[in-house]
């Protein structure tokens, strides 16, 4: 029997989408198992929906930067993935982006959910934006990571339209909807063999 794909999951938020992915695995349309849940946030949400769920969850501290890992955190987040032999890096709202070191121990294998649907809007309060600038559809996105921001090849996105009432709140939690859905959708894909990249195109093999 093959072995089970492994999934190493890196958030600092509430994780509703590592939920959601963990929820998907449950019922069995993702063919793959947890190997750990990494946090640079002590009192992450995330953290404790996977010792909820009797998962590997581990605090690993970020070193001395805001929005990077510093050298000698980044050598611990890559050798906890490492030995949890971890196949894909799964990112579920990890607010630092990664380097050189960690992106080349991992090349290809990292995926990112982000909250517009990219190229428009990388970064930050991505819904905010997208509504400040009037766009009537916007979205989410789950795309590799390369070393640029919120920029590697796309693997899938789904549209969430821009209501007249909406307020960054309202759209946010349908964009989190959104998210839900496309997340698992995309890493059960990888996880079967079905996603090839060619250039900046992905293909689906089904
Ligand atoms: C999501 O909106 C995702 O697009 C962004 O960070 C947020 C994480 O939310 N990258 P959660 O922690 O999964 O609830």
């Amino acid at each position: 029997m093959n072995k089970l794909f492994r999934l190493g999951v890196l958030g600092s938020g509430k994780g509703s989408n590592f939920a959601a992915i963990a929820d998907a695995i449950d019922a069995g349309e993702i063919s793959a198992q947890v190997g750990v849940v990494l946090s640079d946030i002590e009192g992450a949400g995330i953290l404790s929906h996977a010792r909820e769920r009797e998962m590997a969850a581990q605090f690993l501290p970020p070193g001395k930067f805001r929005t990077k890992l510093d050298e000698d955190a980044e050598r611990n987040y890559v050798a906890a993935l490492q030995a949890a032999k971890v196949d894909l890096i799964v990112l579920a709202g990890f607010m630092r982006v990664l380097k050189g070191d960690f992106l080349r121990a991992f090349e290809g294998r990292i995926v990112n959910i982000h909250p517009s649907l990219l190229p428009s809007f990388p970064g930050l309060e991505a819904w905010k934006q997208a509504l400040d600038y009037g766009v009537k559809v916007t979205g989410c996105t789950v795309h590799f990571v390369d070393a640029g921001v919120d920029a590697g090849p796309i693997i899938g996105q789904q549209t969430v339209p821009v209501l007249d009432n909406d307020t960054p709140e309202s759209l946010l939690q349908r964009i989190h909807g959104a998210e839900h859905e496309l997340y698992p959708k995309c890493v059960a894909a990888i996880a079967r063999g079905e996603i090839s990249v060619v250039g900046r195109r992905v293909k689906w093999a089904k």
